[in-house]
């Protein structure tokens, strides 16, 4: 068995369709933790059973979440810390602690468009291959060590809301086949198997 942590800010569909790919395996999703208090996410995590925690990042400073979003992670004690929407940068001390064990999705090809409108830049771009990345998690924007990439040839006749749609269903198949990967990885080398 090994454990999942998630950070996320809003929606949250990429967390539950990785707490549902994770349903019929030995892992678990231990905790989600959220930073804004309107997002969907943490419905989701109650009707999926997955215990969540608040960790508004606002009237303090970035260090001072961080420390809060520390305990709970020590505490839970993840092997994997999947980001699944996060609004944020995360710092070096939480990078250090859980180094090569985060991982981020991207609604792009990096290294083009990262940051918070890459579904947009993609579109509005000339570029005819569009997708999806996921990747490690480093302190950059969208910059760590690139695990996976699927991509789409465009019609160029498409809407912006169809570009949308068919980049998460891309996010929807790829970050739970991924995030599984890597769990089963972890799952191996603890076990020695
Ligand atoms: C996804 O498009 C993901 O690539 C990006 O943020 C969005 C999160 O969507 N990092 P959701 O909250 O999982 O529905």
């Amino acid at each position: 068995m090994a454990k999942a942590a998630f950070l996320a800010s809003g929606n949250g569909s990429n967390f539950q369709a990785i707490c549902e790919a994770m349903e019929n395996t030995s892992h678990q999703p231990v905790v989600l933790i959220y930073d804004r208090k309107n997002a969907k996410v943490p419905e989701r995590a109650r009707e999926l059973e997955v215990a969540s925690r608040y960790v508004p990042y606002a009237g303090r400073s970035r260090e001072k979440a961080e420390e809060t979003i520390l305990e709970i992670l020590d505490f839970f004690n993840p092997d994997l810390i999947v980001l699944a929407g996060f609004m944020r940068i995360l710092t070096e001390k939480v990078i250090s602690r859980y180094e090569g064990r985060i991982i981020n999705i991207h609604p792009s090809l990096l290294p083009a468009y990262p940051g918070t409108r890459g579904i947009e830049e993609s579109y509005l771009s000339d570029d005819k291959e569009l997708g999806i990345t996921i990747h490690l998690v480093d302190e950059g924007l969208d910059s760590g060590t690139i695990l996976k990439q699927v991509s789409f040839r465009r019609e160029g006749t498409e809407t912006l809301s169809e570009i949308e749609e068919r980049i998460h269903t891309l996010e929807h198949t790829w970050y739970p086949r991924v995030v599984l990967e890597l769990l089963d990885q972890i799952e191996t080398e603890a076990t020695g198997r």
